[in-house]
């Protein structure tokens, strides 16, 4: 049995870059996505992260017990902060210059702060 044409995605969906950023903003950034079952986070730091579209989000297990979801990247220069799954200590720390942040998302530790170099913002 063969397809009509008209059913069949042109050869352009599997190659187009526009095709590509136009699927990832309509679908996968726009609609409900899966990210895992709550069993997968069952103590106070457990993360796993999932992709959403272009962007990666992290899922932590707070102290409070609470699930919250943050974008995956630290506000100082993007760097992504954690990989896959598994536990976090007591905060997250970027890999990049080590501002930490606690599970709600705040940031609460930027040790070159003390160091007064240009360019460096100030934690709130
Ligand atoms: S990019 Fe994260 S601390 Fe600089």
């Amino acid at each position: 049995m063969t397809l009509p044409s008209a059913l069949l995605l042109p050869k352009s969906a599997y190659t187009s870059q526009s095709w590509f950023e136009r699927e990832q903003a309509t679908i996968f950034e726009n609609n409900w996505q899966f990210a895992g079952f709550t069993e997968d986070l069952p103590a106070p730091g457990d993360f796993l992260t999932v992709q959403a579209g272009r962007t990666s989000i992290m899922i932590i297990h707070g102290p409070d017990g609470e699930l919250r979801a943050f974008h995956n990247m630290c506000r100082h220069r993007g760097t992504r902060l954690l990989r896959t799954c598994g536990k976090a200590g007591k905060a997250i720390t970027c890999p990049y210059h080590d501002w930490s942040y606690d599970f709600k998302g705040n940031l609460i530790a930027v040790p070159q702060q003390k160091k007064n170099l240009p360019g460096w913002i100030k934690a709130n």
